[in-house]
């Protein structure tokens, strides 16, 4: 098993990928590394929709202006935020919370030699309420993004965003 910073280091969006399936075993990785992300209050206010049903997918590619990957993506988990549980001035504590999950999740799919990439939803309010019909969710459940994943077609191309020029330092 590859060490955290090499998972985290080696992870970049991957959109193309083989027909291979997911297995159900790999699915419930990704959902329980998904949910050990840290939240405000620790109040875990996802909701998870998994979808491998083609003509699901293909809806929501056809609705989504740059998921078109979601087409030949074996799976899709769409991270969703309950808008119910924060309330008040940390109602938009969700996005943070679900945002977390979303990036255990990449990582995870990276550290099972998945490939994954974030395809936007919030806070667009045409994809917002396209993905909640399409996927019959209530006003409530808002979706945050949807996660492509699938066996990569070729290897994963890191990145390299270091910039020290980003950072102030106070000794
Ligand atoms: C909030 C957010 C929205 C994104 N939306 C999309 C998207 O709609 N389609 C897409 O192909 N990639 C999307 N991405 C992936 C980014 O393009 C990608 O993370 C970025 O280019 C850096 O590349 P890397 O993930 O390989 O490090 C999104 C990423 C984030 C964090």
């Amino acid at each position: 098993m590859k060490d955290a910073l090499t998972v985290i280091h080696e992870r970049a969006s991957v959109r193309v990928y083989t027909s291979q399936p997911i297995t159900d075993g790999d699915v419930e990785t990704l959902l329980r590394a998904a949910m050990a992300a840290p939240t405000s209050k620790n109040k875990q206010p996802w909701y998870f929709v998994v979808v491998n049903r083609e003509a699901a997918r293909h809806t929501l590619a056809a609705e989504l202006p740059y998921a078109a990957m979601l087409r030949d993506a074996p799976l899709a988990i769409i991270v969703c935020g309950d808008a119910r549980v924060h309330t008040g001035e940390s109602a938009l504590s969700w996005v943070m919370d679900c945002a977390a999950a979303t990036e255990n999740l990449l990582l995870a799919a990276h550290a099972i030699n998945l490939g994954a990439v974030w395809t936007g939803v919030y806070p667009y309010p045409d994809r917002i309420q396209s993905v909640q019909h399409i996927l019959q969710l209530p006003e409530y459940i808002i979706p945050l993004n949807i996660v492509a994943i699938g066996h990569p077609a070729k290897p994963a191309r890191p990145k390299d965003k270091w910039n020290p020029a980003k950072v102030q330092y106070v000794y």
